[in-house]
């Protein structure tokens, strides 16, 4: 069954906005798509007159290499959130179609599937010993049967930081043959030891995988993110996609952000994050007031307090800003703390340090108070 069968019947043959740059046309007097004739002055080698390529050559190439995929396999877009909205417009007819998420999680799955009126069908992640992981069981269940069109599993998770093991997305995958996508982010696939479920995407074509510029490669700001899928796919979403998706000076930065010295510089910042997190991961365990430090196979670690609250405020009395998941379900006692430099991760555990000594006094007392 192609892979098409999972598209909404009424974009399977959609031919979307046909742009001036999509005629394939010659000529050297260039009077097609009410372009200025004359550069910005800010726009010193007028690079931005013309509207861009809609997926810029260069750069697709570059991302084609980075992640060892063909061309036609890959679509450009303003991040990975741009990917997730895609997907779920051309799969999820508004009303009945479902979309699978696995609480907590990132919460784009969900905003996109609201904005489309799809219902969202939450298959809770499992608190276990290894971390919040998936409860395959129950998706492969969900996924089997009723109106799920597409399947997101984050790996690693954000913000629980566990990696999907191989086994458990080809179980999902397997489950969801013919009945919906599975797509895998993989924003923070550099910081992990797990293999890519790029592997995976020879036996199934309804895999989907999702990688960001914005986390290791540090070009949150130039918004490049992908999405790996069937060539026939990719075709459906770019129809589906925004007619200039990607700004030229983005596409710039980014093909040089991609070069071999560049890419050299993010792998040797991914092995610090690497080494700073197992620092950080044993030295938040060790703080009196911390209740649980997750394993993480991400840039960031989840931690569990005994008082969030003051440990939110006791970080950003010193000026360190972490991101608050107490509203997250399952979550209320957490916050979720990136992976900084070595230096700003000190900041992260003096700061700490300091709660525990200012709650030992209380602590000891209310200890006393009650024996
Ligand atoms: C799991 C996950 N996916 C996707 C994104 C969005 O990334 P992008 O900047 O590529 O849109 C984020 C951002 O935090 C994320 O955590």
């Amino acid at each position: 069954m192609s892979v098409l069968s999972l598209v909404r019947e009424d974009l399977r043959d959609f031919a979307g906005y046909r742009s001036a740059r999509s005629e394939a046309l010659r000529g050297d007097v260039w009077l097609n798509a009410n372009e200025s004739a004359w550069a910005n002055p800010a726009d010193a080698d007028g690079a931005c007159r013309r509207y861009p390529d809609p997926q810029p050559p260069r750069l697709q190439a570059a991302l084609a290499s980075l992640y060892g995929v063909g061309a036609d396999s890959l679509l450009v877009g303003r991040g990975s959130d741009e990917a997730i909205d895609l997907l779920v417009r051309a799969t999820c007819m508004p009303g009945r179609d479902a979309v699978l998420v696995t609480p907590p999680v990132f919460g784009m799955y969900a905003v996109s599937a609201r904005l489309q009126g799809a219902p969202v069908v939450e298959v809770p992640l499992r608190d276990d010993a290894r971390g919040l992981v998936p409860d395959v069981a129950a998706i492969v269940e969900a996924a089997a049967s009723g109106p799920v069109r597409l399947v997101f599993l984050c790996s690693p998770s954000n913000p629980g930081g566990a990696a999907i093991a191989a086994a458990d997305i080809v179980a999902i995958a397997e489950a969801s043959q013919g009945r919906a996508l599975v797509v895998v982010d993989e924003a923070y696939a550099e910081f992990s030891e797990a293999p890519s479920a790029l592997a995976l995407r020879e036996r199934f074509e309804h895999l989907v995988v999702l990688r960001t510029l914005s986390k290791a490669h540090a070009l949150a700001a130039a918004r490049i993110g992908v999405a790996i899928a069937a060539p026939e796919l990719v075709a459906v979403l770019r129809r589906c996609q925004a007619p200039y998706p990607v700004p030229t000076p983005c596409a710039g930065l980014a093909v040089a952000g991609l070069s071999e010295a560049a890419q050299q510089k993010t792998r040797e910042r991914v092995a610090v994050v690497v080494q700073e997190r197992a620092r950080m991961q044993q030295a938040l365990a060790g703080l009196p007031g911390v209740r649980r430090v997750y394993p993480s196979q991400a840039n960031f670690l989840l931690v569990r307090f005994d008082d969030a609250e003051a440990a939110f405020q006791a970080l950003l009395a010193t000026g360190v800003v972490v991101r608050d998941q107490r509203a997250a379900p399952g979550l209320g006692d957490a916050l979720r703390i990136t992976i900084g430099t070595p230096a700003q991760n000190d900041r992260v555990l003096s700061a700490l340090r300091a709660v525990g000594r200012a709650g030992e006094p209380v602590a000891a007392a209310s200890r006393g108070a009650a024996a």
